[in-house]
């Protein structure tokens, strides 16, 4: 028997989320939902500091996706400017439906901004930003944030079209400048928007080319975030420490609806002692909500990790692949949303037919 058809799969949580009014944020074929969800309060943090003007605020998105960065500025704008702002998000949404149900990018991104309460100031303008930002009224916006078209062309135009459309005092931000120019070290980099590995460190050598084009300068950015003032030129920004609490409860909501269904699963198929595979954020945001549950049956009895063997999460410990001999193992469940599938190809490998779990669908 192949290994794989072992694999089994809980794929209700798209639709789950998507019936109950929950957003949904995790893997979609074929690519990960958002930007890393760290680099996101940063974004918040922005909006934070034009909390003392006083008239209705207007901010820009290129590139929205699936709202995660449209909700989190949605979030702070409501907290500063409530009923005086409104967030512009202008993407082509060309996604083609996902593998698992006939949910697009554009369906999922106006599902998310209604579950997350923010529908009321979200204007959404379907299109590719050439032809839309050159319909918008010039000097009329205090934030745009630049995660659309990732080449050195279209990032660069992107940048050179947000800064005539912002007023003096606005920020002009953007995502995925994890390198400046002068850390290439004169290597040859893609320019069309393709992830590269460039030193070690995965970034976007397209988006850094066009900052460099646009600025000829290094520019103040944090985690692959980047930010300038419009204040007598172009001027560097400096970050207030990321607030978790911009991020945490909204994707809480999600966290505890995977619980729930895992625990539903794991129960179905009347599996008593498990092992989790996957120690990363996946499993440190997950472990809580499982161990939680006041109906716990299972036993989780270690996590397995490719990098480490020591040490413990949420009392869980850390252990080798050993414990499959050393313990009645009735399943491995693959704690990673990004790397779902590479950990559940190697789980078979290794798992001596154990039946493999995944969380969702990939
Ligand atoms: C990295 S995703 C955006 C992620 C989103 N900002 C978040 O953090 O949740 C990039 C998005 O840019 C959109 N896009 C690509 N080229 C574009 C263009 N020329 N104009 C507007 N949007 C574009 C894509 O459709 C995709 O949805």
């Amino acid at each position: 028997m192949n290994k794989m058809e072992n694999n089994a799969e809980t794929p209700e949580l798209l639709p789950h989320c998507l019936a109950h009014g929950i957003p949904y944020w995790s893997r979609v074929s074929p690519r990960t939902i958002a930007s890393p969800i760290d680099r996101l309060p940063y974004l918040a943090g922005l909006i934070e500091h034009l909390a003392p003007i006083d008239r209705t605020l207007r901010v820009l998105e290129i590139g929205s996706y699936a709202g995660a960065s449209a909700v989190v500025m949605g979030k702070a704008l409501q907290k500063h400017h409530d009923g005086k702002a409104r967030l512009y998000c202008v993407d082509p949404w060309f996604h083609p439906p996902y593998a698992s149900c006939d949910f697009n990018s554009e369906r999922l991104f106006r599902h998310n901004i209604a579950a997350s309460g923010v529908d009321d100031l979200v204007v959404s303008i379907k299109g590719f930003s050439r032809d839309i930002l050159p319909l918008l009224k010039p000097e009329s916006f205090d934030l745009a944030y630049v995660d659309g078209d990732h080449s050195r062309h279209g990032a660069a135009l992107d940048i050179r079209a947000c800064m005539e459309l912002l007023r003096d005092g606005g920020y002009l931000c953007g995502d995925d400048l994890e390198l400046q120019h002068e850390e290439f070290n004169g290597l040859e980099v893609p320019e069309n928007g393709s992830v590269a590995v460039i030193n070690g460190t995965a970034c976007h050598p397209g988006v850094t080319l066009a900052v460099r084009d646009v600025f000829g300068r290094r520019i103040s950015a944090v985690d692959g975030f980047w930010a300038q003032r419009k204040t007598d030129g172009w001027q560097d920004v400096k970050f207030t420490r990321p607030n978790p609490d911009w991020i945490t409860p909204l994707f809480s909501m999600q966290h505890e609806s995977t619980a729930r269904l895992l625990l539903r699963r794991i129960q179905k198929e009347q599996w008593t002692n498990v092992v989790l595979y996957g120690a990363g954020k996946h499993t440190q945001t997950l472990l809580p909500w499982l161990l939680k549950s006041a109906f716990l049956s299972v036993n989780i009895c270690g996590i397995v990790d490719d990098a480490k063997t020591q040490g413990a999460l949420c009392g869980i410990p850390l252990v080798s692949r050993d414990i499959l001999s050393e313990k009645n193992i009735d399943a491995i469940i693959i704690s990673s949303d990004a790397h779902e599938n590479v950990l559940a190809e190697k789980a078979a490998s290794w798992g001596g037919g154990i039946p493999v779990c995944r969380i969702y669908k990939p």
